[in-house]
């Protein structure tokens, strides 16, 4: 399978690089590494980027080059996302699309008390847009892996 590039977007503090680093660990020697996915070895760099807006032209390169992405909120933030609409919109427009290949991550699900976003709510936006979703945590290594290979699927796909 060709090479592909996957970029990590969502506001900051989400959990962005928590989630790459679960994944990356013992998988990755470097930053460009196979690995499985379905029986099929895929290569794949991973992009973390940061969440703060004085990053935005450099998110924009991401956007402009990723074969998919990752957009992450966080289950106990809700203004997180309530960002994830214009994100994915703003996606739509640097690619002249309607669709990418994506998949909606609401991350942190380990602190189930402080949830201020259900499941239900995420779903529906992901189904809207035609994402995967999943819920996760970086903590725990909940869903990491799944959501990575879904989005794989995803790209191949397309
Ligand atoms: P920016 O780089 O600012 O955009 O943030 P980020 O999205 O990369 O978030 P980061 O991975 O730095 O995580 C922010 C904080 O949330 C850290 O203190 C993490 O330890 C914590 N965190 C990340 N994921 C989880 C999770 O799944 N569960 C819990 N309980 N904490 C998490």
């Amino acid at each position: 399978a060709k090479p592909i590039s996957v970029v990590l977007l969502g506001a900051g503090g989400v959990g962005k690089s928590a989630i790459t680093i679960q994944f990356v660990k013992d998988k990755f020697v470097e930053q460009y590494d196979p690995i499985v996915v379905d029986g099929k070895v895929q290569m794949m760099t991973i992009w973390d980027t940061a969440g703060q807006e004085e990053y935005r032209a450099l998110q924009d390169g991401y956007i402009r080059d990723a074969s998919g992405f990752v957009i992450v909120y966080s289950v106990i933030d809700q203004t997180s996302f309530c960002d994830i609409r214009k994100l994915y919109e703003r996606i739509l427009r640097i690619r002249d699309c309607e669709r990418v290949p994506a998949v909606l991550l609401g991350n942190k699900v380990d602190m189930e008390v402080d949830r201020e976003v259900t499941a239900a709510e995420a779903k529906q936006l992901a189904d809207e847009y035609h994402m995967d979703f999943q819920e996760t945590s970086a903590k725990n290594k909940t869903g990491v892996e799944q959501s990575f290979h879904q989005l794989v699927r995803a790209i191949r796909l397309a």
